[in-house]
């Protein structure tokens, strides 16, 4: 069964990364091509030629079209071929390439893969730190994963890896200690104030983990930013299914009850297919952000923690997995931590099964 939702708005770019050069991303098991018309408007195209299935992201933009390589019939917005330059210049009806829905908002490029109708826009995640400049430097960057989509979705469900994966990032030195983990939707309420405390929280359409810890060297991914020495840091990471995420950071002086250092962190994660998957990740963050060399720095430290740490370890999972997408199929081991990420899952099998 497979494991990938059609009826999703998925991330298929940046803003920054369309242009009238076509570009090719396989989505969700489709070879598309992406290009901006002469109005700018970015559209979405099927990438195979329907007459010999050359791949049109190797012709050219002209004017609303994409003109094929090979014998240049060109296609508009729409997948409907709009030029035949040969013989009486006519097409068969019924001729076409097929087209997605395309939106763009806040810096970011999505679309819609499955039924055109169901589409509702209003699911959209909130990238707008990305185009508000004036309150947040922002960064972006595209990976991609050998590894079922869900794995990079259990591993941002799940922070407490980041004192082991990335202690020298994301996380800082700090010795390893027990998590305290609440399952109340609030944080523990004992009188003696956990360093490191884990709590869920969930809604209708969402699912979030908290992350806390107190006291702590400030991590390294905050250094080009801020110089507080010993910090508390407040994270929370929230789930909209399938597989994009939204996670704010918040650090103060350890114990200062003041204005925080904010970051945003969104994760989109959109499946290439069932066995690996786009990466698609935009940091904000509202404290000195004039400072172009500090955001070189950031967003070299997101680089390491994603691209050297996390991306290696998913791919190796995935490799020990045998190739397996259904993780519960191989009975693994849950953890009190796990408790969001399985959540997550669980309400991925119903939609998928809804879909079916
Ligand atoms: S393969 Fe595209 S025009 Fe022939
Ligand atoms: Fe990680």
């Amino acid at each position: 069964m497979t494991t990938m939702m059609k009826n999703s708005w998925y991330c298929a770019g940046w803003t920054t990364d369309v242009t009238n050069t076509p570009l090719h991303r396989k989505i969700m098991g489709q070879d598309i091509v992406l290009f901006r018309d002469s109005h700018g408007a970015v559209q979405a195209l099927s990438d195979r030629c329907p007459h010999r299935f050359a791949p049109l992201h190797k012709g050219k933009v002209k004017g609303d079209a994409i003109e094929c390589p090979y014998h240049g019939l060109r296609f508009d917005g729409t997948g409907t071929c709009v030029l035949n330059p040969h013989g009486s210049g006519q097409v068969p009806p019924g001729h076409h390439t097929d087209s997605f829905r395309v939106e763009e908002r806040n810096g970011t490029i999505w679309i819609w893969i499955g039924d055109p109708d169901k589409a509702n826009t209003d699911g959209i995640l909130d990238t707008s730190f990305l185009v508000e400049k004036d309150m947040f430097a922002s960064r972006t960057e595209h990976h991609s994963i050998e590894g079922n989509y869900m794995l990079v979705v259990d591993n941002l469900l799940d922070l407490t890896h980041a004192q082991f994966l990335h202690p020298e990032t994301v996380f800082g030195k700090s010795a390893a200690e027990r998590w305290s983990v609440s399952l109340t939707g609030k944080p523990g309420e004992s009188d003696e104030v956990p360093l490191q405390e884990v709590w869920f929280e969930e809604t209708e359409t969402s699912l979030t983990a908290h992350q806390m810890m107190r006291q702590k060297p400030q991590p390294p991914l905050w250094d080009p930013i801020v110089d507080y020495g010993l910090a508390d840091l407040h994270s929370w990471i929230t789930w909209y299914a399938p597989s994009n995420l939204d996670l704010r950071l918040d650090l103060t002086r350890a114990g200062q009850d003041e204005k925080p250092a904010r970051m945003i962190v969104v994760h989109l994660i959109t499946p290439i297919d069932e066995h690996s998957c786009h990466y698609f990740v935009a940091i904000g963050w509202d404290t000195n952000i004039e400072d172009e060399e500090a955001a070189d720095r950031v967003i070299g430290i997101v680089r390491q923690t994603l691209v050297d740490e996390d991306g290696p370890m998913i791919e190796l999972c995935q490799t020990y997995m045998d190739g397996e997408t259904d993780l519960f199929a191989l009975k693994p081991l849950l953890l009190q931590t796990d408790g969001v990420a399985i959540k997550a899952r669980r309400r991925m099998s119903k939609l998928l099964e809804m879909q079916t």
